[in-house]
């Protein structure tokens, strides 16, 4: 298993003088950087993410407590290309990003990604909006786009551990005899290139206090997919977290950066609240021992491990 890429002890000589970077968080699994990306990634040894999970301000407006999210048109169409080209180059030969957006830039933001990267799928995340008056000049939008990019061909794909089971009922109907034994009725199907995941709620238990969090069922599926198990996942606007929880859930290392102090105070308060649901990070050699002798069930192992590297260490 890779170490996580370089390097929270920048000196000030190194960062041409300016304030270091205020490591938030810094653990073996862990290491959340409040500080400018574009600032930060410079640390980063180049090709040693497996995949980056991209969710910038949008060119909309938002306040996020500082002033991200003011540029729009040209200028942010610049610092757009800005922040690409400083993260693409952190990617491993396999890696693939993800990117957040709204359909007001996403041609745009796609066109510089197909310059740089191979398009491997559009992906709508349908908000579930529920109906209620709203616009009456134009349709409601209801979803987020989501590009997926990756380096070449032949990237990181894993879709087992994403796949959704048939419920009983499609099982059934599918029980004629041509259908018995079938490998794809057993692992269920492919999520498809629409997700309907419900945005979060002010009630809902995942909510934190930011305001365009996503789900963790939408970026656990990335993660999941397309980072391999104790691979790097590279979050450079990681607002509330989503994307750490999502790695220690799942036995992925997590590097991110944030502006908004207060934003990074409640990544590290998501984070030491999370608990993996799979096998702790360990090194390789152990790993690969336990993985040649072990016959848990990943709930019996996660009942084995003690408290989360994370926990253990901030
Ligand atoms: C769209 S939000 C990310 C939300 C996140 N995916 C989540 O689930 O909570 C974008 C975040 O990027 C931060 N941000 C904006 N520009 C940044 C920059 N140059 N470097 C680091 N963080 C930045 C903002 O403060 C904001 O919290």
């Amino acid at each position: 298993m890779r170490a996580l890429p370089p390097d929270s002890t920048a000196s000030q000589a190194e960062t041409g003088g300016a304030a270091a970077p205020f490591d938030i968080l810094d653990t073996e699994a862990v290491r959340l950087y409040q500080e400018d990306a574009l600032d930060g990634i410079q640390r980063i040894a180049d090709g040693s993410v497996d995949l980056i999970v991209a969710d910038p301000p949008y060119g909309l407006g938002k306040d996020y407590g500082n002033d991200s999210d003011l540029l729009s048109g040209d200028a942010y169409l610049e610092w757009s290309e800005r922040w690409m080209d400083a993260i693409i180059p952190k990617l491993a030969p396999r890696g693939t990003l993800y990117l957040f957006c709204t359909w007001q830039y996403s041609p745009e933001l796609f066109v510089m990604l197909k310059k740089r990267l191979t398009m491997i799928n559009e992906i709508i995340w349908d908000r579930r909006v529920p109906s209620m008056g709203g616009t009456t000049r134009k349709f409601s939008s209801v979803h987020d786009n989501i590009g997926f990019f990756a380096r070449q061909r032949d990237y990181y794909f894993d879709l087992d551990p994403v796949r959704i089971p048939y419920d009983a009922e499609t099982k059934k109907a599918r029980s004629r005899p041509r259908f018995e034994g079938k490998k794809w009725l057993e692992v269920g199907y492919n999520p498809k290139d629409l997700w309907s995941v419900p945005r979060i709620h002010r009630q809902d238990p995942e909510r934190a206090d930011h305001p365009t969090q996503k789900p963790l069922e939408i970026v656990e599926r990335m993660v999941l997919s397309s980072c391999p198990p104790g691979g790097v996942v590279l979050d450079p606007f990681t607002g509330s977290g989503t994307t750490a929880v999502a790695c220690v859930r799942h036995g992925r290392r997590f590097v991110g950066f944030e502006m908004n102090p207060q934003y990074a105070g409640l990544v590290r308060d998501r984070v030491t609240a999370a608990q993996p649901v799979y096998a702790q990070i360990r090194p390789d050699s152990e790993a690969a021992a336990s993985a040649e002798t072990s016959d848990l069930t990943p709930d019996a192992a996660n009942d084995e491990a003690d408290a989360s590297p994370v926990q253990r260490l901030i």
